[in-house]
């Protein structure tokens, strides 16, 4: 078990305390007692003198970010391949790519290179995909548990209308894999968690989604998998499912929708009301990832619509269908793609504010967590410091405008410290900290 730490950080201090408003702390206070949050203060309390305090100078504090959805393996041939839809990406670029995990030396070696990139952003949590085999999933887990960010990650399940090497013999076959990679694992990781990963309708039998549900019966573990991404693929889904009255009631009736069992549905572009209000009643999570969905020509999410039901949306870069892995930008994709959306589709839709979009990418994904991704007092302590000294301006700017600046400009060179938990596991120009 790592030590927890105690400690202040002092600096501009931004947070959402709901999706309409941002907090924003100028030279304040930020505590953290034994990894949790003990609230924004303008001057310490009494209570907290004998901590250590940080100073960060002029520097901005933000929660930590949550990637709600991303594919590691698929880091290798991001900003490849950007010239298909969906189906055909699938099987020209993301299959193909995927196999070679098979090669334990090629997945260390990728990886390796996903996981570099994680840490050095502004993540500090994510949901991931692996791909279908249960040793490359290990080494991913691995890796990621030695650079303390907080993760789930998930070995794919895939029986059907894949490619050779790429598909599970049997839903049985596919099922044992599971148990095996969930007993090989159990116990072993303290920032690593495992999620049930049935790739998409398209690519899991009826038996496959049945036997997954057993498992997650048995053991509680959430579910992540894809839904209504393109037109052609939820067409093949009404195809592959007569009896489903839509493409979520598929996975609904599959018991793999919410309720109790956790779910991140990634996408969710093309979704109609009746879809929309059973999400809202199982609690499912949306991903909302739009650099995805402008590159694969997927279409524009309704974000404005989930928020407005009350849906719990996150922001995902998918990648390598989004080829950044900054949670910051798919925050300015996301108000980018809702004024296209108001624009062009639908006048009664407003666009995502600047507040929604910080909600979304902070508290938003982190609730998936827990009480993640905000500094209200009782979350987990995650921060990261932003330095923004080389966006250069000549003239005054407030603090707001300079978090707006940071999402449509920053990249992660900006990213100074970024704290997990309360554990410093970056600090730029440094070798990764080790967890101690
Ligand atoms: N649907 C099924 N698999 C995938 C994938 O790897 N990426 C995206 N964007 N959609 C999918
Ligand atoms: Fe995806």
């Amino acid at each position: 078990m790592q030590k927890k730490h105690s400690f202040v950080l002092k600096g501009n201090i931004c947070y959402s305390n709901s999706n309409k408003k941002l907090v924003i702390c100028k030279d304040s206070y930020v505590v953290c007692q034994e990894g949790i949050c003990k609230g924004v203060f303008r001057e310490l309390p009494s209570k907290y003198e004998t901590y250590s305090i940080k100073d960060m100078g002029d520097h901005l504090i933000i929660p930590g970010l949550t990637d709600l959805h991303t594919h590691a393996p698929q880091y290798a041939f991001r900003g490849l391949g950007m010239d298909l839809e969906l189906l055909e990406w699938l099987n020209t670029h993301t299959f193909p790519e995927e196999k070679k995990y098979a090669d334990l030396t090629y997945a260390k070696k990728a990886y390796q290179m996903f996981v570099d990139d994680l840490k050095k952003s502004a993540v500090s949590r994510a949901v991931i995909f692996a791909t279908m085999h249960v040793e490359g999933t290990k080494v991913l887990m691995d890796l990621l548990e030695t650079s303390g960010l907080e993760t789930y990650v998930g070995k794919v399940s895939m029986d059907r209308n894949a490619q050779e090497g790429l598909q599970e013999e049997s839903a049985e076959t596919a099922a044992a894999a599971i148990r095996q990679w969930l007993q090989e694992t159990e116990g072993h990781y303290e920032h690593t968690k495992a999620i049930l990963t049935p790739r998409f309708i398209p690519s899991c039998s009826d038996a496959l989604m049945a036997e997954i549900q057993k498992i997650q019966k048995e053991t509680g573990i959430p579910v992540q998998s894809h839904l209504s991404e393109n037109p052609g693929e939820i067409q093949w889904v009404q195809e592959l499912c007569p009896n489903s009255s839509s493409y979520s009631d598929a996975y609904y009736q599959a018991g793999l929708f919410g309720g109790t069992c956790p779910t991140i549905m990634a996408h969710c572009v093309w979704l109609n009301d009746e879809e929309m209000s059973l999400i809202k009643k199982q609690g499912v999570f949306i991903a909302h990832c739009p650099q995805s969905n402008i590159n694969l020509s997927s279409g524009i999410a309704p974000v404005r619509k989930f928020l407005d039901k009350g849906i719990s949306v996150g922001l995902g870069s998918d990648m390598a269908a989004g080829y950044s892995t900054s949670v910051l930008r798919a925050m300015a994709d996301t108000i980018q793609c809702s004024k296209l959306r108001w624009r062009l589709l639908d006048t009664d839709q407003k666009p995502v504010t600047l507040e929604e979009a910080f909600y979304m990418g902070t508290a938003g994904g982190g609730a998936f967590f827990g009480k993640v991704g905000s500094f209200l007092e009782g979350y987990e302590f995650d921060a990261v410091v932003l330095d923004d000294s080389a966006l250069v301006h000549p003239q005054e700017l407030s603090i707001r405008e300079r978090l707006e600046r940071l999402i449509y400009l920053a990249d992660d060179r900006q990213v100074k410290y970024k704290f997990v938990k309360g554990n410093l596991i970056y600090e730029k120009n440094k070798k990764l900290l080790t967890n101690e």
